[in-house]
């Protein structure tokens, strides 16, 4: 049997519990804290939240905290209603948007994390550069080949529709870090977020690189590490089904090949 040995650093300790609150309305929160800048291990701090004094949703209680018991609590935020996709992390075990998990949502203590296998920039903060890189590599933009109308590039509404259910991703990253494939390969296999995108292209009806859009992903690790798990599509918050999107991009390199 193969034995792992965990890195020092990896281990997550107890770590601070701050007062509770008077008052019968309180929740609790066990909150990752990691700093690179004191040496120490990682460690889940306990905060207590006046429900009464606090928005509904996970979000809320975070900037709670932030801003009423701990200032040093570090995480990304922007919209707060699930547009930007900045507060993706795991909350109760599941990765998803801080902003729109809402706390009658969960039972018990409150667990939040940083989205899982990522490196981790500072408490609830992944490092998102690889994702990003990855993103940018499979050209996430219109190419054509024939001159430009002088107006616009037209759509017929059927082929615009083609485009729905995968727009709307926000690239929060909830679907890649809940991807096993992706986090024993994740430097090589795109992950379905970044799969997804790349079939949001191919099917643009105004897009003129289908060729050169699949050869770029004719790789035995850039698409086929997925082997059809299904965690992605389950954790994304925006009801979008990457799975799909992989299954139909493997068709189409099938399709070119008869
Ligand atoms: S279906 Fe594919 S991309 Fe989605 S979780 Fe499974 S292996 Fe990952
Ligand atoms: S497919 Fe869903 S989970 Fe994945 S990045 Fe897009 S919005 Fe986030
Ligand atoms: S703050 Fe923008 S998605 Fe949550």
């Amino acid at each position: 049997m193969v034995e792992l040995t965990l890195p020092k650093n990896s281990v997550v300790s107890e770590g601070k519990t701050w007062p509770k609150p008077d008052g019968k309305n309180v929740r609790e929160f066990k909150v990752y804290r990691w700093s690179p800048d004191d040496g120490k291990n990682p460690r889940l701090d306990t905060f207590y939240i006046d429900l009464d004094d606090c928005g509904p949703m996970v979000l809320d209680a975070l900037l709670y905290i932030k801003n009423k018991i701990d200032s040093t609590l570090t995480l990304r935020r922007s919209c707060r209603e699930g547009i930007c996709g900045s507060c993706a992390m795991n909350i109760d075990g599941t990765n998803t948007l801080a902003c729109t998990k809402g706390m009658d949502e969960i039972d018990g203590a409150v667990k939040v994390y940083p989205l899982p296998h990522m490196p981790v920039v500072k408490d609830l903060i992944p490092d998102l550069t690889t994702f990003y890189a990855q993103h940018r590599s499979i050209e996430p933009w219109l190419q054509t080949t024939t001159p430009e109308p002088a107006k616009e590039w037209k759509q017929s509404h059927e082929d615009r529709s083609k485009l729905d259910g995968l727009y709307e991703c926000i690239l929060c990253a909830c679907c890649s870090t809940s991807c096993p494939s992706y986090w024993w390969n994740g430097d090589r296999y795109l992950g379905p977020a970044v799969l997804l995108q790349a079939y949001r292209w191919l099917i643009d009806s105004r897009d003129e690189a289908t060729g050169e859009r699949l050869d770029n992903l004719e790789d035995p690790f850039r698409l086929y590490r997925c082997h059809t798990i299904m965690n992605c599509t389950q954790a994304c918050p925006k009801g979008l089904n990457p799975a799909k999107a992989i299954a139909e991009i493997k068709k189409m390199m099938v399709e070119r090949r008869v």
